[in-house]
């Protein structure tokens, strides 16, 4: 059977839905309609410096694919012509994978700088710490108070009926002045560090305006420092699947000023 002489619609098709789907995937990332609200740290900065970079490589590595893929489609269709057989050429694949992998070992490197930086850091003796314990389906923040030492916490004391979610021991005279809230306040342009920990299963703590999303592991006190940089109120949501009502667990985020701060603290975080 001779189909050489009809001429088919479909590498048309194909190589016009190649080219659409391009246009339409650059422009959900050019037109900015989706794009994530400004970061309020110097490590959100860099965590955006970071993606951006990131979007670029990969955008060209989609976009000329693609592309190259219609024009491949219809370059080559079928007019009847006779069909050229390829074991492939060695040297373009070694040459293009090894390209690959410069570029994003590069790119993870330089990643690992940009998240290392609200990690690992240096110890700071008179840094303020915040405590972040999550358990289904609530945060609760704990601050020192004035003496700067968290009481000691028995976990047969949890009950939150009796106004006690974390379980503080009243025995210990350190957690007295302990302030223990359901949102979390925290002074502008100063370093905090947040500890988190979980008493059942695994949550997270996300904010989109610090670019951070960590986990709130059980058995764990994870340590991450943030330094916001502009006054408001953002979402803190739990972003891992944590029991049926993972979607209602959420609060706030105050960043307020050192003046606000210093009354929130005093008033026993009223
Ligand atoms: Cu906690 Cu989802």
């Amino acid at each position: 059977m001779n189909t050489g002489n009809k001429t088919s619609l479909a590498p048309f098709l194909l190589a016009g839905l190649q080219v659409l789907l391009v246009a339409a995937t650059t422009y959900v990332f050019l037109s900015g309609k989706y794009a994530p609200p400004a970061p309020i740290t110097e490590v959100g900065v860099a965590i955006d410096h970071q993606y951006d970079m990131t979007l670029l490589v990969v955008a060209v590595a989609f976009i000329s694919s693609q592309l190259g893929l219609a024009y491949v489609v219809f370059r080559y269709r079928d007019h009847g012509q006779k069909v050229l057989f390829s074991r492939g050429n060695n040297t373009l694949e070694l040459l293009w994978t090894s390209i690959t992998a410069v570029v994003f070992v590069a790119l993870g490197l330089l990643g690992g700088r940009a998240w290392a930086n609200s990690r690992n850091l240096p110890a700071t003796p008179d840094l303020m710490r915040i405590e972040v314990t999550e358990a289904q389906f609530a945060f609760n923040f704990r601050y020192p108070g004035p003496d700067g030492k968290f009481g000691r916490i028995d976990p047969k004391q949890v009950d939150a009926s009796l106004g006690n979610p974390l379980g503080l021991d009243p025995a210990d005279p350190a957690g007295a002045d302990d302030v223990v809230v359901p949102t979390l306040t925290i002074p502008v342009d100063r370093e905090v560090e947040l500890l988190f920990r979980s008493q059942d299963v695994i949550h997270n703590f996300f904010v989109r305006e610090l670019r951070l999303q960590q986990d709130a592991v059980p058995g764990l006190i994870v340590p991450i420092r943030v330094k916001a940089e502009k006054v408001g109120r953002y979402e803190v949501v739990c972003t891992q699947l944590c029991g049926l009502g993972h979607s209602n667990m959420h609060t706030y985020m105050d960043v307020v000023s050192s003046t606000d701060f210093a009354a929130f603290l005093k008033s026993g975080g009223q």
